[in-house]
């Protein structure tokens, strides 16, 4: 043994003494200077804690990160790498045009929420607002649900910060859903947020990525393949009613049986010349080349919305005449396994509208048959046929408890043609809209004079809402005729 070396492992011993008593101030330090300052963050309620799941199971008291926002001119973004339309380009221009990304500043939705006009006049119902003057509903889980995480669920939407909507980051946060039918929106989400300069956590359908930046990390999670992964948001409960069915309806369809999901039809494989693709499109970051079905579309509608609309629907026609009585079937078939025609909000509607003429365009009168209800607007009383799910209030009794306005416009909305409110005491009415794989049959008889040359024209329209609600709201109604037919005879 060399000598001294004793003493050289005594002072070794030391040094790490020293080191090791100045790290415990350190972190006694530190320790009493993040309890003070969460004592004083306690007392100061306009900055509250959040409570943030940052690892499995563990609950921390933290600042989240914020919701980034995925534009390219998002300087933090940029800074900071975190804007994914820097390496997600051809997916943000999807989003950015489609209405997930429009959800919290939707001017007719708004509009509706706040019973204001277009141009912003107040007192203008409909109104959720107006009838609850004092509550902010639960209209935010599925709208802003951003806003509504960083908000305890519950805020004015009015008021509700400018959030990116459904935005690319939010969507691919979602962790696991919660089958509760009760737990509506976000609070059926699992949401993978995490402290602030911690590595964030986004989930993705692919399980062979390349290696992630330091900031996110990606992992694999097989619900993005799945309808239920939009189930918290495509299904809504008002009370025991069901205002939003589209994935109760597709529980029930054909192409639940065949495996065919929501992504399916309204995320599909992005068009692509080319057989092996990146789903980077910023060359100066590395990734895969990958087989052209990895990478899907963000447009969920397809960049193409009217022809998508009618992918699925056909419209038959078929005349007979017998002595002087000209006798029309219209047949509508809904060729979408995946779920009713029209589906979604419960203002959207179908209507089929027939127009007999002679040669001198004299309309023929009906004498026997369907004719379109007070919704139509001004189709009202024409030969045809209504597809919508009718919301009707179960009592008056619940609209005194309302503001003023909202009560004295429950007495004229049936007039204006525009059902019960989503947010009333409700109940289904009626839903006459055709389920996925069935069709609806409808028969009419018209008048008329022998020798006379005759044309009947079927439509097939699609409606986002009631001409009434468009008329008192301002809003040009959106009106799409899916199918038109002619016959002459
Ligand atoms: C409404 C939720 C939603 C939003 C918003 C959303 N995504 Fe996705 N994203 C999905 C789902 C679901 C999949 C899986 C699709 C599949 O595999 O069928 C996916 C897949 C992906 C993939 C994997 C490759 C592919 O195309 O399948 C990338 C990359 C991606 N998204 C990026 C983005 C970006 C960037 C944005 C914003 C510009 C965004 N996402 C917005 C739900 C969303
Ligand atoms: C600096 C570039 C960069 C930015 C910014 C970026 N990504 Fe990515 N992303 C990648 C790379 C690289 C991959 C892996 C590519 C591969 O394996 O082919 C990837 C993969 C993904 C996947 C697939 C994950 C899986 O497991 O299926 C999703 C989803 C995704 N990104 C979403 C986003 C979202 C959302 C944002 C913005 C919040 C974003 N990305 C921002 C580079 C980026
Ligand atoms: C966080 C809630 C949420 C999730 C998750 C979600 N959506 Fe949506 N979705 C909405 C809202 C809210 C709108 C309406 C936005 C508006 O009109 O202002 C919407 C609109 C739509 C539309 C109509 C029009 C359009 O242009 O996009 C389709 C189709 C749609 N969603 C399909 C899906 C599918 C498929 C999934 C699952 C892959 C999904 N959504 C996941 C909330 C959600
Ligand atoms: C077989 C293909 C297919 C499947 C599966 C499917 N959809 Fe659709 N979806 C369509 C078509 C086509 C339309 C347009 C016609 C219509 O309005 O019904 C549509 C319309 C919608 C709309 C209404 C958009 C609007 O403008 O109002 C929503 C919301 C929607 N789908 C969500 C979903 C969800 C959520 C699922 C899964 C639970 C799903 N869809 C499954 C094909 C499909
Ligand atoms: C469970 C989720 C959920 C809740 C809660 C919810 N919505 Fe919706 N809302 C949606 C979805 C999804 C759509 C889009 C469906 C479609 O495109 O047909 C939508 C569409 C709408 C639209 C049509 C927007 C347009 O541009 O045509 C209005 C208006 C609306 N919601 C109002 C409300 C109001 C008011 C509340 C609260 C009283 C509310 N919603 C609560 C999910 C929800």
């Amino acid at each position: 043994m060399k000598p001294g070396y004793n003493k050289i492992l005594l002072m070794k011993l030391t040094t790490k003494l020293i080191v090791l008593l100045f790290s415990v101030i350190l972190s006694l330090f530190f320790l009493s200077y993040f309890s003070n300052s969460i004592a004083k963050r306690d007392a100061n309620t306009s900055e509250p804690l959040i409570l943030a799941m940052h690892e499995p199971n563990q609950i921390t008291k933290c600042t989240l990160n914020q919701w980034f926002n995925p534009a390219i001119n998002d300087e933090e973004g940029v800074r900071l790498l975190k804007n994914c339309s820097h390496c997600h380009m051809a997916g943000y221009k999807e989003w950015i045009n489609d209405k997930h990304s429009m959800s919290q500043s939707n001017p007719f939705f708004l509009s509706i929420y706040s019973g204001t006009d277009k141009e912003g006049n107040e007192n203008i119902a409909p109104g959720f607002r107006l009838d609850h003057p004092k509550q902010n509903g639960n209209c935010i889980l599925c709208h802003n649900p951003e806003a509504a995480l960083d908000n305890n669920f519950d805020i004015d939407l009015r008021n509700a910060e400018n959030t990116n909507g459904i935005s690319c980051n939010f969507c691919h946060k979602i962790e696991s859903i919660d089958k509760n039918h009760l737990k509506q929106g976000v609070r059926g989400l699992t949401i993978s947020r995490v402290c602030k300069g911690q590595k964030e956590i986004g989930f993705g359908p692919l399980n062979d990525l390349v290696e992630s930046t330091d900031i996110v990390e990606f992992k694999y999670n097989p619900i993005y393949k799945e309808s239920l992964y939009c189930a918290k948001c495509h299904d809504g409960f008002q009370g025991n009613t069901q205002i939003y069915s589209t994935f109760t309806e597709w529980l029930n369809s054909p192409a639940k049986k065949q495996g065919i999901q929501c992504q399916s039809c309204h995320m599909p494989v992005r068009e692509h010349t080319a057989k092996k693709i990146h789903i980077v499109d910023n060359p100066d970051v590395k990734s895969k080349l990958r087989p052209y079905y990895q990478l899907h579309s963000h447009s969920f509608l397809t960049n193409n919305p009217h022809k998508f609309r009618k992918t699925f629907l056909d419209l038959k026609i078929k005349v007979k005449v017998k002595n002087n009585i000209l006798k029309v079937t219209a047949k509508v078939i809904n060729k979408n396994t995946g779920h009713s025609f029209p589906t979604g909000s419960p203002m959207r509607n179908a209507l089929l509208v027939l127009e007999v003429k002679d040669e001198n365009n004299n309309k023929l009168e009906l004498i026997k048959g369907p004719q379109l209800p007070v919704y139509a607007g001004s189709l009202k009383g024409k030969p045809g046929r209504l597809f919508a799910k009718i919301l009707s209030e179960t009592s008056n009794q619940y609209a005194q408890t309302h503001g003023e306005d909202g009560i004295r416009f429950r007495k004229t909305a049936g007039t204006l043609g525009i059902p019960a409110q989503q947010w009333w005491n409700i109940f289904i009415l009626s839903d006459t809209r055709i389920k996925a794989l069935k069709n609806d049959i409808s028969i009419y008889e018209f008048f008329i004079e022998p020798h006379r040359k005759i044309s009947v024209t079927a439509k097939l329209i699609w409606r986002n809402t009631w001409p009434g609600l468009a008329k008192v709201k301002e809003f040009i109604i959106k009106e799409e005729t899916l199918i038109e037919k002619t016959l002459l005879l």
